[in-house]
């Protein structure tokens, strides 16, 4: 279930964050202390109160923290258009929670939020991000190199008729 981050999200979202082999798939810094965690939220809250983004906590049933969140960033340049990013926590890896959140905010960004097209950056070793991007159709645009960490990445899109013909397949998610 995907709901607003609130206050008592920051000790699950630090912990996710320490996840140093996590936060170096996801291309995020590690934070030093927990005073970070104030930081995330406030900025959180900020960047939704401002129209630039809209993030999410996820819930699992009988897990009581939250155990990841997923973003819409949206362009400064084209308000059809918004970047997503995800990360869950290491415990619930590999179990499809990722797919079924980036389904549901897909189908939120498309159909709800009008937008026509959500893009999205991997560095090339995150299979499971790669796998994920590939399964709702996104296709690569370009390739990068992360300039904070020499990481080599990848740019992708997805536009609103390539997701709605995905979806409409009998096989569609
Ligand atoms: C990326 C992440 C959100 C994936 O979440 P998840 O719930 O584990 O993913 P899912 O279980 O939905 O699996 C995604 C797909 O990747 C595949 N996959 C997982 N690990 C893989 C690996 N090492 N190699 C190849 N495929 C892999 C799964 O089999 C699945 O494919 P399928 O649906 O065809 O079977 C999670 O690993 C994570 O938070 N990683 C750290 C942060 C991060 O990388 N964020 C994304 C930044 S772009």
């Amino acid at each position: 279930m995907l709901r607003a981050p609130s206050e008592r999200d920051i000790p699950a979202w630090f912990a996710r964050a320490t996840d140093v082999e996590s936060a170096s798939l996801a291309g995020d810094p590690v934070p030093d202390d927990m005073s970070a965690g104030a930081r995330w939220f406030a900025r959180s809250r900020r960047r939704f109160a401002d129209g630039e983004a809209i993030q999410w906590s996820m819930d699992q049933a009988g897990v009581s923290d939250a155990i990841g969140t997923i973003t819409l960033s949206f362009s400064a340049t084209d308000a059809k258009v918004a970047a997503l990013g995800f990360v869950l926590a290491r415990a619930h890896w590999g179990r499809g929670l990722g797919s079924e959140a980036v389904c549901e905010v897909l189908r939120y960004a498309f159909e709800t939020l009008a937008l026509e097209q959500v893009t999205a950056e991997a560095v090339v070793r995150n299979l499971a991000s790669l796998r994920i991007l590939a399964k709702f159709g996104f296709k690569h645009t370009e390739n990068f190199i992360d300039a904070s960490d020499g990481e080599r990445c990848e740019r992708f899109a997805l536009d609103r008729d390539a997701f709605e013909n995905l979806r409409a397949r009998p096989s569609g998610r």
